[in-house]
């Protein structure tokens, strides 16, 4: 009998592989946190706020090396490539939506655009420019943006440079319900045209539940509910 669940087990790549993963900062934040992300799949962590959710994105992102444990990028134990393969990474592989958004505020929409063009070598799609809705202010100054409107603009930059794998701080913190689902429906889809995966740190349940597999940071462990 052919053993379609074991077909379906074998034919995952995992792309991200989280293994004991322990931090403190002034007091333990989290221990032994383990994880898969599959090509294509997506995960949601949720926590409340000072659990410790943007410091475990930042350890996955290569931009903290915590106490302990390892991550692995397509087998690669991320912590013990060279300064030059980890820029290279950060630059071509993972595209990072931060909680507080990094715009460049001396340039314009379409410029700060026209930067991840530049760095990556890459065009901006002009569909997902209308799918975020952001076309209208592209010629605005960032400091004459909305919270919402910065946000897509960060969503569309990240994109820009066709990332393997998404991190994405709260994506949806400033926007309103029907903005936030057209945000979240473009990550899916980009994830599954492009075979990346989706990292999502999200306080709002419904969006969580729409990933793969859902983890809560409660007491000091990450808890799989999904
Ligand atoms: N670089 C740092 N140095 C010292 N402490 C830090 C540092 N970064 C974060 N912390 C502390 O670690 C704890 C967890 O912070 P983190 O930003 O990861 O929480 P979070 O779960 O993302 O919260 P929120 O939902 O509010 O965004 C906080 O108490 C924070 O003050
Ligand atoms: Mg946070």
């Amino acid at each position: 009998m052919v053993d379609t669940n074991k077909n379906k087990i074998s034919s995952k790549h995992p792309v991200l592989d989280v293994r004991g993963v322990t931090h403190s900062f002034d007091y333990p934040l989290f221990s032994n946190v383990d994880l898969t992300l599959n090509e294509k799949e997506s995960i949601a962590i949720m926590g409340t706020s000072g659990s410790g959710k943007s410091t475990l994105l930042n350890i996955f992102s290569t931009l903290l090396k915590p106490d302990s444990g390892e991550v692995y990028y397509n087998n690669q134990n991320i912590f013990t490539l060279s300064n030059k393969e980890i820029l290279e990474l950060r630059k071509n592989a993972f595209g990072i939506i931060f909680q507080s958004h990094y715009l460049f505020r001396g340039f314009n929409g379409v410029e700060n655009l026209h930067i991840s063009e530049l760095l990556n070598d890459t065009k901006i799609d002009d569909s997902l420019i209308i799918k975020l809705k952001i076309d209208h202010i592209l010629h605005q100054g960032i400091g004459e943006l909305s919270g919402g409107q910065q946000q897509r603009l960060s969503t569309a930059r990240v994109l820009t440079k066709k990332p393997k794998v998404i991190f994405a701080d709260e994506p949806t913190g400033n926007l309103d319900k029907k903005t936030a689902i057209e945000l979240i429906d473009i990550l899916f889809e980009y994830i599954q045209q492009y075979n990346a995966s989706l990292m999502i740190v999200t306080h709002e349940k419904d969006i969580a539940f729409r990933c793969d597999s859902v983890y809560e940071l409660i007491d000091h462990k990450l808890e799989r509910i999904k």
